[in-house]
């Protein structure tokens, strides 16, 4: 669970966010991510067939990262998946577990500098 979750479900039920963190430690199956924001591009050969190359690319250009790599802030996290299993939406990327379907170069900036 981003840190950007647990600060939303912390406003949502009006609570501060050491209690979300002391719940994630008591539930295992719930994993605590460092990061404010983690990416997932589909690097999966129908999204590829769809243009995930120009996405992939744009990605790394926005964010200034390469694949596996995390900010120098420590806010954001850029890795792949081979495939999202959404493939006849593709191309897709994931953001803290949202997906984003049908991108395109021009899409993935606007969602992009919209989490900056
Ligand atoms: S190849 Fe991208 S979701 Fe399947």
């Amino acid at each position: 669970m981003s840190i950007s979750h647990q600060k939303q479900i912390a406003n949502a039920f009006g609570i501060d966010e050491k209690y979300i963190k002391t719940i994630i430690k008591f539930i295992p199956s719930i994993k605590q991510s460092k990061v404010e924001y983690e990416i997932v591009c589909c690097s999966g050969p129908r999204c590829a067939k769809n243009g995930s190359m120009e996405v992939l690319k744009t990605v790394k250009k926005e964010l200034g990262l390469d694949f596996n790599e995390t900010s120098s802030d420590g806010k954001i996290s850029l890795r792949t998946q081979s495939c999202f299993k959404k493939c006849k939406d593709g191309p897709n990327i994931m953001i803290n577990g949202k997906f984003y379907h049908h991108m395109n170069k021009d899409k993935t900036i606007e969602v992009l500098r919209n989490i900056k």
